[in-house]
């Protein structure tokens, strides 16, 4: 299988200040892969590494095989990057920014302009493709940001957080405009802030903090392997210790003496039920509680 990204050893340091510290991260083509990780934590600086917008001191990048160094204008042309922050100029139109666009990929002026318009209507954008890009609104300019991104057809789609800032309705419509375009084929690399954007999105996540990976993983097996699912029982009658008949199903006893707690084998809740009832006890309250990505994410970046 071809891979989208290889990132090898990258070291990049700002000055004296280490941003990653030897990272490693592959991502194979058509992925949907997730970056995540605190503010300051290397994200950006990773992606300028792969774009080139950013020279690095150690280590190597290739996109579909080419040096992001020495094949700069292959993987540049094999990458579409939307970038955290509008780096528009601000007096071309919507549809000059398309076209000029293209054109700095070497696209033909009939095929620039058949392809602007055809992002034009797919990101909602026609009817204001005349105006110059101050006149855009904030979420206008996003989907100019990222349709930008795609008019030279990359392979692999590096997303900066792209749905900074933008209400829960456009986040909505863009995340079914990336999971189209990845059930297309396209690969994608989303850098976000929104754990649950990660969550629905991203088949892998990798999460950086300080400049380290410090987890790399499927996006089911991290909610698995970290996560917890607890269920809370409460029962009508105290206890000093869990009663002999209940210890088989590996529960806890809380403080109060009449909480009991089970961690992750809820297939067993059947049997704990009838269990206390066999026990002549009566249950007051069930409560149950699992964690998310958003708590595994900062248990994670707490721990380091
Ligand atoms: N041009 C620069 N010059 C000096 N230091 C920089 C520069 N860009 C980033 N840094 C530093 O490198 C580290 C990583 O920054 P980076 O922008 O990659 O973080 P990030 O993960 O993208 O954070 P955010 O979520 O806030 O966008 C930070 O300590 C930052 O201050
Ligand atoms: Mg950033």
């Amino acid at each position: 299988m071809t891979n989208a990204l290889e990132i090898k050893d990258l070291v990049k340091f700002y000055g004296k200040r280490q941003a990653l510290n030897s990272i490693s991260l592959t991502v194979p083509e058509g992925e949907f892969f997730g970056f995540l990780g605190p503010n300051g934590a290397g994200k950006t600086t990773t992606i300028h590494s792969i774009t080139g917008l950013a020279k690095y001191q150690g280590g190597s990048i290739r996109v579909f095989g080419y040096d992001a160094v020495s094949d700069y204008r292959q993987t540049r042309a094999l990458i579409g990057f939307v970038p955290q922050e509008f780096n528009f100029d601000p007096y071309l139109t919507a549809e000059q920014i398309l076209y000029y666009e293209a054109g700095y990929f070497g696209v033909s002026k009939k095929e620039a302009r058949r392809r602007a318009a055809q992002l034009l209507k797919q990101f909602d954008l026609y009817t204001h493709k005349e105006l110059d890009y101050r006149k855009l609104s904030g979420g206008m300019k996003r989907r100019l940001l990222i349709a930008r991104g795609l008019v030279h057809e990359p392979r692999v789609l590096i997303l900066d957080e792209p749905t900074a800032g933008v209400d829960v309705d456009l986040r909505k419509k863009l995340w079914v405009l990336l999971r189209e375009l990845n059930q297309q084929g396209m690969t994608i690399f989303l850098t976000t802030h929104y754990i649950e954007e990660a969550e629905r999105l991203c088949k892998r996540i990798g999460v950086i903090h300080q400049g380290n990976i410090i987890a790399l993983e499927t996006t089911e097996k991290l909610i698995e392997q970290l996560g917890k699912h607890v269920i809370t029982i409460s029962l009508d009658r105290r206890f000093p210790e869990i009663p002999r008949e209940l210890r088989q199903f590996g529960i806890e006893l809380a403080e109060d003496g009449n909480t009991i707690r089970l961690t992750k084998n809820e297939v067993h809740l059947n049997e704990l039920l009838k269990a206390i009832y066999a026990q002549g006890l009566n249950v007051t309250g069930i409560d149950t509680e699992k964690t998310n990505l958003e708590d595994i994410f900062l248990g994670l970046t707490k721990e380091k």
